[in-house]
Parts: structure tokens; sequence; C-alpha cells
């Protein structure tokens, strides 16, 4: 199989972490006899140095024409970097959100997966999470709250501020069928999250969401009120297999559902359409306070490029191989600084992916 991948290094440990999960795939590449084709582009702080802008209009066109897109992450000190001094539309972020709304990626997708070797790190109790827990929450990424209309005027002698939440059957409609067809790959369960006790959006997501599940005979199908969920992910998350939810619940939700299980290095994303296409990245930031020193943790993103192996080239197969190196690396000890504890062996972002690698 032959692939083109737009590459996003970006900013801060961005080309670090990136060119480690470069290595996994070409390794990958190599095992399985296929061709990845990478063409670097520039977005955030140092696209911004080289052309003025976070985003030009030639590294979009390489990203649109490609089939996926590996980032690392961008941005640099809010406080100190001079890329915030510019108005918004010029900083780093703003290409983050140009490209994910160019590009309609209208799904996003974060695993939480607690590692047994890293239990330690979970704030639970560990009788709740005893034999580990692996849940992919799904959020809606271009609709409801953060895109409705909005206002602040002065009503009488206050000023009062709106935004308004709305949801089309069509967007309801498409996020679930991913969902339902994530579910599928994993363990035939989807719990849909709303507040339809009170919202007339999460009624009409729970009516079309029940359509589409229709379709799938063989997923299990919940519905829960979100703040129910809140309190079920730090009580019992081994319950969940993917949750479905809509943009701001899931932001919140997937927020918590990743802390619980402790380790910022280790969480992956990906941010999907209909098609196969999709948009890989760490869920951590540019980490500026370590940059440049080998040690921050490459494991988030290449667990982002094993995403991408089995989301949009449907290489399970191969997903599997990387996730299970790492599992073997982290049996044998091996451990960046965000994930180090008493005895185990500490290495740097280049040695943990050579190591990932040389189990491949
Ligand atoms: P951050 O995620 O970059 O860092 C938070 C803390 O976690 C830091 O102490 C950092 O050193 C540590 N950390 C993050 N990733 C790590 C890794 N792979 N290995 C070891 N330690 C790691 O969040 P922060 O500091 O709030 O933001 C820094 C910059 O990143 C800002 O400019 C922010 O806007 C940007 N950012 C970019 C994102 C993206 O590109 N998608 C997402 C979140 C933040
Ligand atoms: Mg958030």
């Amino acid at each position: 199989m032959e692939k083109n991948i737009a590459v996003i290094k970006g900013d801060g440990i961005g080309p670090e972490i990136v060119t480690e999960a470069m290595k996994v795939l070409d390794a990958v590449a190599k095992k399985y006899n296929h061709k990845f084709n990478y063409t670097e582009i520039l977005m955030g702080g140092c696209s911004i140095d080289a052309y003025g802008v976070p985003l030009s209009d030639e590294a979009l066109k390489i990203a649109k024409e490609s089939d996926s897109v590996l980032l690392g992450a961008i941005g640099g000190n809010t406080t100190t970097s001079p890329w915030y001094k510019l108005e918004p539309s010029l900083r780093p972020e703003a290409g983050l959100l140009k490209i994910r709304k160019e590009l309609g990626l209208f799904a996003n997708l974060r695993p939480a997966y607690l590692y047994d070797e890293l239990k330690g790190a979970c704030p639970l109790k560990e009788e709740l999470t005893e034999g580990g827990f692996d849940m992919m929450i799904m959020r809606e990424l271009t609709g409801g709250l953060y895109f409705g209309e909005r206002s602040t005027e002065k009503e009488g002698d206050q000023m009062v501020a709106h935004d308004s939440m709305s949801y089309s059957e069509v967007e309801i409609r498409r996020i679930a069928k991913r969902g339902f067809d994530i579910a599928m790959k994993r363990n035939k369960k989807v719990t849909s999250v709303d507040k339809a006790n009170v919202l007339d959006t999460s009624r009409l997501w729970r009516k079309v969401v029940e359509e589409v599940a229709k379709e799938y005979p063989e997923v299990t199908l919940e519905h829960m009120l979100v703040d129910n969920c809140a309190m079920q992910l730090v009580r019992d998350p081994k319950q969940f297999d993917v949750i479905l939810t809509e943009n701001m619940f899931g932001d919140i939700l997937s927020d918590e559902a990743s802390m619980v299980t402790g380790s910022i290095g280790m969480l992956s994303s990906a941010s999907l359409r209909e098609d196969s296409f999709g948009m890989y990245e760490p869920s951590h930031g540019s980490a500026p306070d370590i940059a440049g020193q080998n040690i921050a943790n490459p494991i988030a993103t290449i667990l982002s490029a094993a995403m991408m192996l089995r989301y949009s080239f449907d290489l399970d197969e191969e997903a599997k191989a990387v996730e299970e190196a790492i599992e073997k690396v982290l049996k044998e000890g091996y451990r960046t600084t965000d994930i180090m504890s008493e005895g185990k062996t500490l290495v740097g972002t280049r040695e943990m992916g050579d190591l990932i690698v040389s189990h491949l």
C-alpha cells in the first residue's frame, strides 16, 4: 500500500516527537511492505517566522491533497513568545482552527487507555481500575454551542450575553455513524451522552442516534445524561467502550477521561470525517518548557500514528503491532521523565523511539 502523508512538525517539542513517529511508520512500512511518502509543511509559530501567517495556502493545499495528516503540536510560551503579541487571527492556534475547518474534520477521537504498567499514575483507587480500562471518546467537533450565534448586549441596566446551541439531523447522523463504525472495530458498545432531560438538541441527538443504531444490531447502545457520565468516569471507568457526544460535553469529558489515565505524554487523538482522511496528533501541546532537550515523551504521537494506520489506512494488524511494541517497551521498564517511577530506566525521546522500532 502506498500513502501520502502531510507532516506538520510544528513548534516546541513537535519536531522531536514527530521524528520518532515517522521512524516508527518507516519501520512498519519496511516490515509490512508499504510505502509512506511524507511532505513536510509548516504550521504554527514556525510558519509565522517563515511566512508571516500560521498556515499558508500552499501548506493547506498539500494537506488537502494528502491521504492523512500527522501533526506534532503548535504554539510557544504564551506569555513570552512574540507570536502572542500578534492579533488572534495571526497567532499559532489560528493555523490549527483553520486546518480543522478547511479539512472538514467533524469527529474528534480521544482514547483513554490505562496501561497496566502505568497504573501507578492513575489517580483512582486501585480496585476501580483493576484490569485496566480502554475507552474511546468521540466528540462532535464542528457544531453545537461553540459554533452557534452569540451576542452580548445591554438589556435594561445590565449586560446580557447569549450563546446558542444548535444541531441538525445531518450533523448528528454523520458523527453517530462514525461512532458506531468505530465501536464495531472495538467492544461493540456505544454510550451516547446528552442532556435530553433539558435540551432540545439532546432530544434530537437521542432520536437520530437511535435511528443509526438500528443499522448496527451487533452494537449495544445506552444513553447517559452528561452529569451522570462525569460521575461514572471516576466511579467505574471500566463500563465504557465508545462514548459518543456533542462538542462541549465532549470537550469536558475527554479531558476528564484522559486525566483518569494520569499521563499526558501518552494520549493520542484523531480528527476524522466521512471518508478515510484524518488528522492525527497527540492530545498535549508543544511543551515549550522542555523543547529541544530530548526528554519529551514521543508515545502519544506514535500512538496517534497507529490510529492513522487503523482509521485512515485500514491497517489494523500494523496498528496493533505498534501498540504492542509500546506495551513491551513499557513492560521492560523504559520510561521518559513524565512517566518515570522508582526502579525504572530513564530514556530520552530518541531512545524511546528506537526501542519501539526495535520491537517491531
Ligand atoms: P502542554 O501540553 O504543551 O504542556 C503541559 C505540561 O505537560 C508541560 O509541563 C509539558 O512539559 C508537559 N508535557 C506535554 N507534553 C509532553 C510530552 N510529550 N512529554 C513530556 N511532557 C509533556 O500545554 P501548555 O503548556 O498549556 O501549552 C503550551 C503551548 O502548546 C501553548 O502555546 C498552547 O497554546 C499549545 N497547545 C497546542 C496544542 C496543539 O497543538 N494541539 C494543544 C494544547 C496546547
Ligand atoms: Mg479541552
